[in-house]
């Protein structure tokens, strides 16, 4: 029978404990970003008493299971080593329902980890306690992003990269180095996402001093409709980065494949993105598409489009709209190219000299 008792008196001891442990609650977020540019850090625990035949003993602040500091009975702490190297970088304060911690003088990795908040209070002869813990990332941003190629090219910010034709898939690597904690990356072309099956997973690989180096790959075909476009990475690795970015402009060859009719001869003007078409004798136009009429008109004949007799297809690329036709070209009959050239006419100088009524010169007299 003695041993039946013991059994009765545990089920009643769970059962209170049970009742005590919806009484008191202790909340803390489960991940803190130390802020980089102040160089602190808050955690903060809140707690609820609210059976009022509890009373509180103490608040205590852990590091690991280092006690880090305390406050008995009163709103007051006591602080211990962890806070004095250097001196007098924690500070806390509490009040009935939460506590803050402040950490200041951060080192990464020294100061990552697990930090609690235990709550001791008195209930009847008893001081249970409840606890909850935060652990902090120390963040150490990115100095740098770089943009390299599969072969290890980096190229400078701004800078202008041909998706050359030869090589089907151009792989961009955009990486940070030395940081904390893993970032994530952000890939557009003129603003607008990339799509996400161009873009491989992140790879984050952590080197013996615990810093990390996170690299995202984005992989684009030489498609025609990527010339002039601005590709940009960007890198964030904690909350409220307004994290790190470089970009390059992408040219693709206008002339592959050949968008000029009727056998007309391609060649990529200075912008690098802008074809023309020299057009052999009859034809002109800006991709050759047109026969020269046989008498001259005064007016241009309107834009039609190409005949497709040659096999060739009959809409007109994309890239036409970047040389639109102007009224005032040559007529191309000569075989010659039948677009601007890019340095601007010049009209000649207005003589300087005034003249009077007579149309003489009213100076020099
Ligand atoms: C810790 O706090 C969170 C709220 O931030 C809460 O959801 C969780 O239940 C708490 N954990 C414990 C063991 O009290
Ligand atoms: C990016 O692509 C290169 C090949 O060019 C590969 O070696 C590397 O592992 C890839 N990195 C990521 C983050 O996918
Ligand atoms: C990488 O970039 C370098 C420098 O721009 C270039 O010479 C090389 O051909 C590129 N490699 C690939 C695979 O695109
Ligand atoms: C690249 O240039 C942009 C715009 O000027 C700038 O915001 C960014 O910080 C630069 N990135 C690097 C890595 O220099």
């Amino acid at each position: 029978m003695a041993e039946f008792a013991v059994f009765q008196i545990v089920i009643v001891s769970a059962f209170l404990f049970g009742l005590r442990g919806q009484t008191v609650t202790v909340n803390m977020q489960s991940s803190v970003y130390s802020n980089p540019n102040t160089d602190l850090a808050t955690l903060r625990c809140d707690f609820g008493i609210d059976d009022p035949t509890f009373s509180f003993l103490t608040l205590e602040w852990t590091f690991g299971s280092t006690l880090i500091a305390d406050f008995f009975k009163t709103t007051t702490p006591t602080y211990y080593d962890f806070c004095n190297t250097p001196a007098g970088r924690c500070s806390a304060t509490r009040t009935s329902s939460n506590s803050e911690l402040v950490l200041s003088s951060l080192e990464f990795p020294r100061d990552q980890g697990t930090y609690g908040c235990r709550v001791t209070y008195v209930s009847g002869s008893q001081t249970p306690n409840k606890q909850n813990t935060s652990s902090l990332l120390v963040v150490v941003p990115a100095a740098l992003v770089t943009l390299f190629n599969a072969s290890g090219g980096t190229f400078t910010n701004g800078s202008v990269v041909k998706l050359s034709s030869e090589v089907s898939e151009h792989i961009f690597t955009c990486q940070v180095q030395n940081i904390n904690p893993e970032a994530t990356f952000t890939w557009t072309l003129d603003g607008n996402p990339v799509d996400s099956g161009l873009i491989s997973n992140p790879v984050h690989d952590v080197g013996a001093d615990s810093l990390t180096t996170s690299s995202s790959n984005v992989t684009l075909e030489p498609k025609r409709e990527y010339g002039g476009q601005e590709l940009k990475c960007k890198a964030v690795n904690y909350e409220d980065d307004p994290g790190v970015m470089i970009s390059v402009t992408l040219i693709v060859d206008p002339c592959d494949p050949n968008p000029c009719y009727n056998g007309g001869t391609c060649s990529v003007m200075s912008d690098g993105i802008t074809a023309t078409c020299e057009c052999p004798t009859g034809f002109e136009k800006p991709l050759c598409e047109t026969k020269v009429p046989t008498t001259p008109r005064t007016t241009p004949p309107e834009p039609t489009q190409p005949t497709g007799t040659d096999g060739k297809p009959t809409t007109v690329p994309t890239t036409t709209s970047t040389t639109p036709p102007e009224p005032t070209q040559p007529t191309g009959t000569d075989g010659k190219p039948t677009t601007v050239p890019t340095t601007p006419r010049r009209t000649p100088p207005e003589p300087t000299q005034p003249t009077g009524t007579d149309g003489k010169p009213t100076t020099g007299k």
